[in-house]
C-alpha cells in the first residue's frame, strides 16, 4: 500500500539522472537509496562524490522504498525483474536511440513509452515525471513554493493517489507538480515533442499540455 507521505526514495541508475535527483532528494531531507550498475563499492563511490547521504544498496533493498525511481536506459529497464515492484514507480526515461539502438515501437505516438513501463511492471503503480528536464537544468532548477519563476514537472499518472505520492515529492524538490491524469496523454513529452526539454511555469506547461 502506497504512504502518503514518502520519507524514502530508492533510485535505480546512478547516472547523470540518478545522481541529480538523488541530490535533489537529500537536500530536500529525504532518504535515498541508490542501486547503480556494477558492484556496490562503485556506486559507494559515485554517492561519495555527488551524493553523500544516499547509501549503496541492492535492488531488494531500493524497490522497497516509498517511490522507486527508474534511473536508467528504456531499454534497460525492459529487463528488469517485474516480480519485484509493487508500490509507486516513477518513470523519468525516454528513448534515446544512442543509448537504445533503434526501436521504432519506443516512438509511437498511439502508445507512449510509460504505457510501455506500465506492461513490463504490471505490479507497480507507474507515474511518469521529471523526463521533459535536462539534468543540468534539474541540478540547478529548485526554487521556493511561490517563486514566480519556479518550473513545473509534469506528473503523469493512471491512479490519483500515486499521482499525489509523486506530486509531494517533487513539491518538496523544488518544482510545482502539473499532475495530469493519463499516462496515454504521454506522448506530448517525449523526446522530439516540444515540450521535451523545456522549463516552462506550472500554468504554461499544464496550458501546453492542454
Ligand atoms: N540526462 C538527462 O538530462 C535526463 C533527463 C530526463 C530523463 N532522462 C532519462 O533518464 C534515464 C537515465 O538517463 P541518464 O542520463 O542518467 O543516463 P546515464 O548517465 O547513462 O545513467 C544510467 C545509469 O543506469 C545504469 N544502469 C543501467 N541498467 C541498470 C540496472 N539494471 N541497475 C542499475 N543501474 C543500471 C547505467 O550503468 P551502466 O552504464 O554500467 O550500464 C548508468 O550508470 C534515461 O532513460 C534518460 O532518457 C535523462
Amino acid at each position: 500500500m502506497p504512504v502518503a507521505h514518502p520519507e524514502s526514495i530508492g533510485i535505480i541508475g546512478a547516472g547523470k539522472l540518478g545522481r541529480t535527483l538523488a541530490s535533489l532528494s537529500l537536500a530536500a531531507g529525504f532518504s535515498v537509496l541508490l542501486h547503480g550498475s556494477g558492484p556496490r563499492a562503485r556506486t559507494a563511490r559515485i554517492i561519495e562524490t555527488f551524493a553523500p547521504g544516499a547509501v549503496a544498496a541492492t535492488l531488494d533493498e531500493v524497490v522497497a522504498a516509498d517511490i522507486v525511481v527508474l534511473a536508467i536506459g528504456l531499454s534497460d529497464a525492459e529487463e528488469l525483474d517485474s516480480a519485484l515492484f509493487h508500490g509507486v514507480v516513477v518513470d523519468p526515461m525516454n528513448y534515446w536511440e544512442e543509448a537504445d539502438g533503434p526501436r521504432p515501437d519506443f516512438d509511437d505516438a498511439a502508445m507512449p513509452t510509460s504505457v510501455l513501463v506500465k506492461r513490463w511492471l504490471p505490479g507497480a503503480s507507474v507515474v511518469k515525471a521529471f523526463n521533459h528536464v535536462a539534468y543540468r537544468d534539474l541540478a540547478g532548477g529548485s526554487r521556493r513554493a511561490g517563486d514566480p519563476h519556479r518550473w513545473g514537472i509534469a506528473v503523469v499518472a493512471d491512479d490519483t493517489r500515486s499521482a499525489a505520492i509523486v506530486a509531494a515529492w517533487v513539491d518538496a524538490l523544488g518544482f510545482d507538480p502539473v499532475v495530469i491524469e493519463d499516462l496515454a496523454s504521454t506522448y506530448a513529452l517525449q523526446p522530439g515533442q516540444a515540450l521535451f526539454g523545456a522549463t516552462l511555469s506550472s500554468a504554461e506547461l499544464r496550458r501546453q499540455l492542454g
